[in-house]
């Protein structure tokens, strides 16, 4: 909000005490945005009450704390009590506010322990960040701030921390900590991994019914844009209506939109903006997820399917690899992967499952050894079929490998004779645009995965390797054989 005109001043000052006028007229002058009238008076209120009580003894709430009225879509946010919950969207919407509110929720709750993070102490302090944002909230009231462990603590006991988690030791400061709130602030910064460790920091508070939540505010764009995109329910057609939409094991997603907060002021808006590269910054105007960077072949949204492979059912199992023996070196700096692609196929829902990618940029005779090695570690009941090259060196390699797999259902399979790779990748990318290809929760090389089969471009050479696409247009192959022969039984 810019500095208001002299009426609208005049208009704010009639009434108060010369102090108040004095601290409102000093404002003004410093180009600071006025507080209304009735924040002023809160204020004046919160100051007088050091013990943080009421007048009947019950200790404030977070209304208490927090000078802002939520929006609609935040008051939606506050609402939920399930365990997980997103509000993601555009740029300005109100998110880190609501995720703020969020964690003040049950501070007049003796035990009660809230942490928000952000990936770096950078993040968290420099000037407008949640920090700042928080110490302007609460400096003056009954809360207590505790430098060394960035904490604020309230007359109940309550707590809210500030983290961040810049690499995996940050973790362990957490180590021994229990919340029954736990904040990511721009949560697609984050690997997914640090955001499922903190899930085992959640704790109920003994005899209460404090919910436990786990909460993310967030804008699209950033290192963790898929992991976000498939856990969350967020490209359902509630979601694109703007409403909130339920998920699986009910996580919950809130879109956040630029118009939901009136209280925006353009110039901070531009900064938040400034922090993010050029495709993101557009993503961020209309709080659009689906802008990607193109895909001519896979699009990044039809990987956007996520399953828990704890939950799957016993299902037939195939490791697909596709080999290259050559280790980077100064003539060759970026060489082909040796890519081992391990799924399961379900008859029944006519999903493929890829539960594991093994990678690999090492010599022939290490190749090998990788190949025999995962070949023990899937066990006797997974095929290993391996993409066969042309030529006698092609017939070679397989042979030698299947030799060194006695006992595993091992064979070379030639791709000549079924097209170039655009044409064998086809049916995969079919597959993948029905949905019916799923990737893991949780696994490092997902985004890898991801990357490639949207810069795949379908030529024989281009720029970017192809050798996960190779490995899954072969996997699609193997199964729609599979069934096509074994189809009365399926
Ligand atoms: N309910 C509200 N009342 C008053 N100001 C608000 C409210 N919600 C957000 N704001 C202000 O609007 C600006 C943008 O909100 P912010 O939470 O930073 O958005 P986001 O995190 O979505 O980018 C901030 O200055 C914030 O304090
Ligand atoms: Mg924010």
């Amino acid at each position: 909000m810019a500095v208001s005109s002299r009426d609208a001043l005049a208009g704010r000052v009639r009434g108060m005490s010369k102090a108040q006028r004095a601290v409102l007229l000093e404002l003004d002058r410093r180009g600071l945005r006025l507080p209304t009238r009735s924040e002023m008076v809160k204020r004046a209120k919160r100051r007088q009450t050091a013990s943080g009580r009421d007048e009947n003894g019950n200790f404030y709430d977070w209304r208490h704390y927090c000078p802002h009225e939520p929006t609609e879509k935040q008051a939606a946010f506050l609402a939920l009590e399930g365990r997980e919950a997103l509000f993601g969207g555009a740029a300005g919407g109100g998110k880190s506010d609501a995720l703020l509110m969020a964690a003040l929720q049950y501070v007049h709750i003796p035990g009660y322990a809230a942490i928000i993070f952000r990936r770096t102490y950078a993040d968290l302090s420099k000037p407008g960040a949640l920090l700042e944002r928080a110490h302007a909230w609460l400096d003056g009231t009954a809360a207590k701030w505790i430098d060394e462990t960035k904490t604020f603590r309230f007359p109940s006991g309550a707590t809210i921390s500030f983290g961040y988690l810049d690499c995996e030791k940050d973790k362990l400061n957490h180590q021994g900590a229990e919340y029954q709130f736990v904040g990511f602030d721009e949560l697609t910064q984050f690997p997914e991994k640090w955001y499922r460790y903190l899930f085992s920091r959640l704790r109920r508070l003994k005899g209460s019914k404090i919910p436990i939540r786990m909460r993310g505010a967030t804008n699209p764009g950033g290192v963790g844009h898929n992991w976000v995109m498939g856990r969350f329910p967020i490209l359902t057609e509630e979601a694109d209506a703007g409403r909130k939409s339920v998920g699986e094991r009910g996580r919950v997603f809130i879109p956040s939109k630029l118009e939901d907060n009136p209280h925006l002021d353009t110039e901070e808006y531009e900064e938040s903006l400034a922090e993010l590269d050029t495709v993101t910054r557009t993503q961020l105007r209309r709080g659009d997820w689906r802008i990607s960077s193109g895909g001519t072949v896979f699009k990044r949204e039809w990987f956007a399917g996520r399953f828990n492979p704890s939950d799957l059912p016993k299902l037939a199992t195939l490791r697909q690899w596709d080999l290259a023996g050559t280790e980077p070196g100064p003539t060759n700096t970026d060489p082909d992967f040796t890519r081992g692609l391990k799924s399961a196929y379900d008859p029944g829902k006519k999903i493929l499952y890829i539960l594991d990618l093994k990678s690999a940029r090492k010599t022939a005779g290490a190749v090998r050894d990788l190949v025999v090695a995962t070949a023990w570690e899937d066990g006797k009941t997974c095929p290993v079929r391996v993409e066969q090259e042309g030529g006698s060196s092609g017939k070679y390699v397989v042979e030698d490998l299947v030799g060194a797999l006695l006992g595993f259902d091992a064979k070379g399979v030639s791709v000549s004779g079924k097209g170039g790779k655009l044409l064998r990748a086809r049916p995969a990318s079919a597959q993948a645009e029905a949905g019916k290809i799923l990737l893991p929760e949780g696994a490092a090389w997902v985004s890898e995965f991801i990357d490639e089969m949207e810069a795949f471009d379908g030529s024989e050479n281009g720029g970017s390797h192809d050798d996960i696409v190779d490995t899954l247009s072969a996997t699609v192959d193997f199964w729609a054989t599979k069934r096509r022969h074994t189809a009365a039984s399926w």
